[in-house]
């Protein structure tokens, strides 16, 4: 290769770092970019197109800005900033602007190389650049935060929190559906207090002073000589003194007994009480209707079955028993094989509970009987243990809602 014809060449890349190990071939060329290694075997147009390129690039320096670049840079980045839709797009027209990779070093390296007697003019361009973006930046910053819901904001138009809904307790859902089905056939609901006199609860129901459930033992006295009634027949008593007959209520409720909690005990339990007095109301009265009930309660095809026992308030007294509701009857672990479950205690309103609330006795009967949910409940719910229906674990409870 001859050394003058590439000499403009050799000339340019020497000022760019590149240099020529001898003015003969092969030519190397080294470079800061180890790719560019070129080797004698290209043709000698080929080479020269090369370098040509290569001292182009290395030739090309970005021009300086002028004054108007500035000027209108300055325009432009205001009018940018301004329509920043959010802070981050406003950060980033910052960054643009003002960082150390954007426009703003660019301004300063073009006052550094502008001529002395334009110096001033630059400098005061920059400056303007500088104040007009800090302020655009500034204003709107404060545009968006003023346009930005506050904190505490209330948003009318939200769809409201929904607050944690509870579900009806499964003995209160056992007494709306009695309720009801008596509600059909003429009965309405008397109440009474949980605390109640030993009047109420014992004296007026006939119940004998040595009578075993008068015990403290099976009964909660107060210190005043009251107690928590241990059953709902207190209401009976409330009611007739209050009301002359006929009546015919049902009082559902809570008791209480002193009874140690296992599967089937609870010391707090709810009972629903039953009482119709009328003239000429009888037994037939009392299976009829307690039957009826069944049927409603369990479902077609219950029967109710009256069995002979004692309760000191009704003369004569039975306890009530309903179809098994698992095996309809056939006899089941549920029902011990009986085919029936037990349900209420039932009777007679015997006469000396009419005396103790003024009623003739001769003029009016009655019939009443006393029922306890737990077990309706369990029955119809399938539940397996009354303590479950106090234990207050709302996933259990959430299942009956
Ligand atoms: N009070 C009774 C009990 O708790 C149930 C009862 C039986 C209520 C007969 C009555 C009734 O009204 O006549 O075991």
């Amino acid at each position: 290769m001859e050394p003058g014809r590439n000499s403009f060449f050799a000339l340019n890349l020497e000022t760019c770092g590149y240099h020529q190990d001898t003015a003969s071939d092969p030519i190397i060329l080294s470079s800061p970019n180890p790719h560019i290694i070129l080797s004698s075997h290209h043709s000698v147009l080929q080479t020269n197109i090369i370098l040509l390129c290569v001292s182009l690039i290395s030739f090309y320096k970005p021009c300086p800005m002028q004054l108007e670049d500035i000027q209108h840079l300055t325009d432009t980045a205001v009018a940018d900033i301004a329509a920043a839709a959010d802070e981050t797009a406003l950060e980033a027209a910052r960054v643009r602007y003002l960082g150390r990779k954007g426009k703003l070093p660019d301004i300063m390296a073009a006052l550094k190389t502008a001529a002395p007697e334009q110096r001033p003019q630059y400098g005061q361009a920059a400056n303007q650049f500088k104040t007009r973006v800090g302020e655009a930046l500034d204003a709107r910053k404060s545009a968006l935060a003023a346009t930005a819901t506050p904190a505490n904001a209330l948003d009318v138009t939200r769809p409201g929190d929904l607050p944690p809904l509870g579900s009806i307790h499964p003995i209160r859902q056992i007494i709306g559906r009695v309720t009801e089905i008596f509600d059909r056939i003429g009965f309405t609901v008397a109440t009474g207090p949980d605390i109640d006199s030993v009047f109420n609860n014992f004296d007026a129901l006939n119940t004998p002073a040595d009578h075993p459930s008068r015990d403290p033992q099976d009964t909660f006295y107060l210190e005043d000589g009251s107690l928590l009634r241990c059953h709902t027949s207190p209401v009976q008593v409330r009611h007739m003194l209050k009301h002359p007959p006929p009546v015919r209520i049902i009082a559902p409720g809570r008791a209480y007994r002193r009874d140690t909690p296992d599967a089937t005990h609870s010391a707090n339990f709810h009972q629903v009480e039953g009482l119709y007095v009328d003239k000429k109301v009888s037994m037939a009265d009392l299976k009829s209707d307690l039957t009826y009930f069944a049927g409603e309660v369990l479902g077609p095809g219950a029967k109710a079955r009256f069995r002979p026992h004692f309760f000191p308030f009704t003369e004569p007294s039975v306890e009530v028993d309903f179809t098994c509701h698992v095996c309809k009857g056939k006899g089941c672990r549920v029902c011990k094989n009986s085919g029936w479950i037990e349900i209420a205690g039932a009777g007679m309103v015997d006469p000396n509970v009419f005396q103790a609330v003024n009623y003739d006795p001769d003029a009016v009967t009655g019939y009443a009987f006393g029922m306890g949910l737990e077990r309706i409940a369990m029955i119809l719910l399938e539940i397996d243990d009354i303590r479950r229906l106090y234990d207050n674990d709302v996933r259990f409870l959430r299942q009956f809602a």
